[in-house]
């Protein structure tokens, strides 16, 4: 069958820029809290006029520009959220920003897995021949979903998208000893509904009588609320697993991978995973102290920086992981 490449990276924030030293300002807590347990520093949060699909749109053309490909040749928009402009989908809004006039287009939703999950999902595509050109998206604005008044959960949040192009590369057209060249190598992606309510951003329902034998149900959105312990052992736990079994299955050992790209949730579980994995602190790859965690954007936004500053070179193996919420969690290596 196919491979797939990822050949172009792109991203995009909100202008606005809070500080922990601005959060302090709302709700009781210190830069020292913050930055100490989760590394973060500054997040970026969106205006009442910018729109997810805006954000994703922009990521998008970024993307496909790095690419050397025009809207013309997307055949496939996958954009991973939680929090659409409209429930009914985005990416079809994100589809006609683009001028991706030819794409089919639909939104998937896995939390902070969303990124990873979109991926291997726009891999099954491709393998199949039934796409070419693939752009994956994972875009958030959570800071529209969380009780400000929480500090426990809403210093930990920021608004952000970041996309990728995949193409199908005939695996006959790589020569021998080039057959890892610019490919997703192995992945896994998982979920544990058990623990669902470690991570939620509800639908209250409330009863309405429509007629004598329907009592119908309206109802709004509640902000988010999380057992950020459990989540925190969770991660630990289970991001390693995942991505030794894709090193297993790709055949490569740790001192294969050149970096480590996790889902940017905190500092502390990046560290500790790297340490599970017994790669070097050097080889993460973080931006969670200008971004915050931006869930199904962080994986993209932060392979855009780094491949943008030249970390992230041809040749080099990315371990990726995105986990939280379901609970979800995924592994993606991949040759940039
Ligand atoms: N400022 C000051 N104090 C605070 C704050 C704050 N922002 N938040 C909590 N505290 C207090 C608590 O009230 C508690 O006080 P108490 O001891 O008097 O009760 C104390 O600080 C310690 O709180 P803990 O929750 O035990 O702190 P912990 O060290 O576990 O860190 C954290 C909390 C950062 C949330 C950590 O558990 C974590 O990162 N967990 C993972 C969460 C995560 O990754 N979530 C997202 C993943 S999935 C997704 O991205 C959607």
């Amino acid at each position: 069958g196919m491979g797939m490449a990822i050949t172009g990276c792109g991203s995009a924030a909100p202008q606005a820029v809070l500080t922990n030293d601005h959060l302090s300002q709302i709700v009781e807590t210190s830069d020292e809290w913050i930055n100490s347990r989760t590394g973060m520093k500054h997040r970026h949060i969106s205006s009442e006029t910018e729109s997810l699909s805006q954000l994703s749109a922009e990521a998008a053309q970024n993307a496909i520009a790095m690419a050397g490909i025009s809207p013309n040749d997307v055949d496939l928009i996958i954009l991973a959220t939680s929090t659409p402009d409209d429930l009914f989908g985005s990416a079809v809004k994100v589809q006609h920003l683009m001028g991706a006039t030819r794409a089919v287009a639909f939104d998937l939703t896995a939390a902070c897995s969303g990124f990873t999950f979109a991926l291997i999902t726009a891999a099954q595509y491709i393998r199949t021949g039934m796409s070419k050109n693939v752009v994956v998206i994972g875009a958030d604005l959570l800071s529209r979903w969380v009780d400000w008044s929480d500090r426990t959960t809403c210093v930990l949040f920021g608004d952000g998208a970041g996309a990728v192009v995949c193409q199908g590369i005939e695996n006959s057209d790589l020569a021998v000893g080039e057959a890892r060249c610019g490919r997703l190598l192995a992945y896994g992606m998982y979920s544990d509904g058990n623990q669902n309510n470690c991570l939620n951003l509800p639908y209250q329902g409330q009863s309405k009588p429509l007629t004598e034998e329907i009592t119908a149900q309206s109802g709004t959105y509640q902000p988010i609320t999380m057992n950020g312990r459990e989540v925190y052992r969770f991660a630990v736990a289970k991001v390693p697993e995942a991505i030794e079994k894709a090193m297993f299955t790709a055949g490569l050992s740790n001192e294969d991978i050149d970096w480590l790209l996790l889902h940017q949730a905190n500092q502390r579980i990046m560290d500790a995973v790297a340490k599970r994995l017994k790669l070097p602190k050097a080889k993460i790859l973080s931006n969670i102290a200008d971004y915050g965690n931006t869930s199904a954007a962080s994986i993209p936004l932060a392979l855009d920086a780094a491949v943008r500053e030249g970390k992230v070179k041809p040749g080099h193996i990315v371990a990726a992981s995105g986990f939280g919420a379901g609970l979800t969690w995924s592994a993606a290596i991949f040759q940039w």
